[in-house]
């Protein structure tokens, strides 16, 4: 996959902007607050159906706009394909594939696939489980989109099960029925997620511990399992699996109802990562912690290549400090086969390296030498709006993926 051409509108500090990619390191550089990162969070919009750094969708609308545009060209086995959205400050967000408006979001999901590294992605190692649960299922989102129906339902179950949890014991005991009718369906969904989630750690770990072989001359020996209740054995069938967390769930009732919340499930279970035998979350140094990060977002990209057969596009955002040169160097090598997108306060660190492009960024716009290049073209970007006024229901939210929270 290789994204060719971002155009954007009002979409932060950017008034009026095309920006073209080549295949291979595009380097966007310039100094803080010029909006490098701005760039990446509109293109990982289309991967991800929402920005990953904006609350509210609308605080990607440039101050004093009541809209942000932004069309992405890309390429996906030879076939160009376009996707735009179109943000109004008060109304909800619409996307558009080949200029005809999509009817969900969800719809877009996996179509551009890309793989972002920024540096709160260190959250991945250093934050609660419930970060590392949400790496986990973005990522498996953009290949499967069937996870998200999955884990979507799976909200909604405990949702409706925490309710009767929380009842006063003589009004619960009315839905005590119910109560299990609920603890059997997630014991099914829990079963069916862990097992997905357990498939993609498994290739997550192999290809880390490449990288890292790699890159530390097989000094650092990183190591990524799933953290459940379930034991090892449990995860021979689906059955099985499905009976433990059902026990879980039957045996623990009086707790339960005690917290008034369900205390078990894919909802609780966490990712963990050691290195060198050690729980990395304690025992690495910040330089470690940042390049498991890093191969884990590698991993990710190789992993979504071995599904689809091609490569996703790698964003990263301000990747490289804070790395010595032996790893910096070994990454820029790794990537520099697949489309990266890159940025950076200046040009310097990448002068052993082959950069296809180099893309300076000065106050919301390309900077081509002595003048600051400006759009004339004072049209708005036709991304085509028919039937303007209809809003897209908004029946998913990413963010909603996991985000039952830890006790
Ligand atoms: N909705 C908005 N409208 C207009 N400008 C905005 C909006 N949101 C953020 N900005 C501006 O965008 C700029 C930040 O852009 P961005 O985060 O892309 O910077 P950067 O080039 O990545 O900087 P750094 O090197 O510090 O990471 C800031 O000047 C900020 O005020
Ligand atoms: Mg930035």
């Amino acid at each position: 996959m290789y994204c060719k051409k971002i155009k954007l509108q009002d979409f932060r500090n950017i008034e009026n902007e095309e920006i073209e990619f080549s295949d291979g390191i595009n380097v966007i550089y310039g100094e803080n607050a010029q909006g490098k990162t701005n760039i990446l969070e509109a293109i990982y919009i289309f991967a991800r159906g929402k920005s990953f750094r904006a609350f509210k969708d609308k605080e990607t609308v440039a101050f004093n706009k009541s809209c942000a545009y932004a069309v992405l060209e890309f390429d996906k086995s030879g076939k160009e394909t376009t996707l735009g959205v179109e943000i109004p400050k008060y109304q909800t967000k619409r996307f558009y594939r080949n200029k005809v408006k999509v009817s969900k979001t969800s719809e877009i999901i996996g179509e551009f696939r890309s793989v972002l590294f920024c540096p709160s992605h260190l959250g991945i190692i250093k934050d609660s489980p419930s970060v590392r649960r949400k790496f986990i299922d973005v990522a498996i989102s953009q290949l499967r989109p069937i996870y998200i129906k999955m884990l979507t339902q799976y909200n909604s179950v405990v949702e409706s099960r925490n309710a009767i949890l929380k009842m006063e014991p003589q009004e619960r005991e009315k839905f005590l029925d119910m109560l299990e009718v609920y603890s059997g369906e997630l014991a099914y969904l829990c079963a069916d997620i862990a097992l997905m989630r357990i498939d993609y750690i498994k290739k997550l770990d192999s290809w880390v511990r490449i990288f890292f072989e790699e890159m530390t001359k097989g000094r650092e020996k990183p190591k990524i399992t799933y953290e459940t209740n379930a034991q090892e054995n449990d995860f021979e069938t689906r059955e099985l699996l499905k009976n433990k967390y059902f026990d879980l769930l039957k045996n623990n009732l009086e707790r339960e109802f005690k917290y008034g919340a369900t205390l078990f499930g894919i909802h609780k279970d966490d990712l963990k990562i050691e290195l060198n035998g050690k729980d990395s979350r304690f025992y690495s140094s910040q330089g470690q912690q940042r390049s498991l990060a890093l191969a884990m977002k590698m991993a990710e990209g190789e992993i979504s290549r071995e599904y689809s057969g091609e490569y996703p596009v790698f964003l990263f955002d301000d990747v490289l400090s804070e790395l010595d040169d032996t790893r910096k160097q070994y990454i820029l090598a790794n990537i520099s086969k697949r489309q990266v997108i890159i940025t950076a306060c200046d040009k310097s660190g990448f002068d052993k390296t082959e950069v296809a492009n180099f893309i300076e960024i000065r106050n919301g716009a390309l900077f081509k030498g002595e003048e600051i290049e400006k759009s004339e073209n004072d049209e708005n970007i036709d991304i085509e709006a028919e039937n303007e006024d209809e809003d897209i229901p908004y029946e998913y939210d990413p963010d909603d993926i996991g985000s039952i929270d830890d006790e």
